[in-house]
């Protein structure tokens, strides 16, 4: 596709604002909570996982995926077994459309924070999210999510922002009760950008 239509970042292609694929999905698919675009905090956690890559085929579940490009860039670099979530279903054709550019496989399913349960996070080893606590009202449902996620084994949790408050509360309930880290990270393509990455490791974390 020519370099009016999609652009490259960290390996992945993704559409231009005003490309023709973008234009007609704007037309029938209309994100209500800030899923209308691919949010820099993303390219924290590629950066992260870049330097500690998971194993082959990891089960990786992405919260709030938005556009869905961070679980995207797990399946196509890692060979990840991913499934992204988001309480708004119009991100989807977004999500598949980037999904399809990049020759990745994910699967979708249409789940808001508090709806993901032991029943979903069980076989997983990795959840992701980027700028998914931007709300005060989110902290709740997402602390009880981390919550349920570390009960249902998952090894490994990471969470990117650009350093909100309502994340930063997030982040201070696991550094305190769950030994969590919270990183500080500047993003290495020129932009220098810059935020936090909650990192909770559980036990054995796969990576
Ligand atoms: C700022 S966007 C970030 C999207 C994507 N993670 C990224 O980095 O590009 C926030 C995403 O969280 C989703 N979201 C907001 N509240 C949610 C909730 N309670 N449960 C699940 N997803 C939610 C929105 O629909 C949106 O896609």
């Amino acid at each position: 596709m020519s370099d009016s239509q999609v652009r490259t970042i960290y390996g992945m292609l993704s559409f231009k604002h005003r490309s023709k694929v973008l234009k007609q999905l704007r037309k029938t698919a209309s994100p209500e909570l800030h899923g209308h675009q691919i949010w820099q905090s993303c390219y924290m956690i590629m950066e992260y996982l870049e330097q500690h890559p998971p194993a082959e085929q990891t089960n990786i579940l992405e919260i709030g995926c938005g556009w869905g490009m961070l679980g995207i860039y797990c399946a196509k670099n890692f060979n990840a077994q991913v499934t992204l979530t988001d309480a708004d279903a119009n991100v989807f054709p977004y999500a598949h459309a980037h999904a399809d550019l990049n020759q990745a496989q994910v699967s979708t399913k249409h789940l808001a924070f508090s709806e993901i349960g032991e029943s979903e996070l069980k076989d997983k080893q990795i959840l992701i999210g980027s700028d998914i606590c931007f709300w005060p009202e989110i902290v709740k449902p997402l602390q009880a999510l981390l919550t349920r996620a570390i009960q249902s084994g998952v090894k490994k949790i990471l969470i990117a922002d650009p350093g909100r408050h309502p994340f930063l509360r997030l982040a201070e309930y696991f550094v305190t009760e769950h030994n969590a880290k919270l990183l500080s990270w500047t993003l290495d393509n020129g932009t220098k950008n810059h935020g936090k990455i909650l990192l909770i490791e559980t036990g054995n974390a796969p990576a």
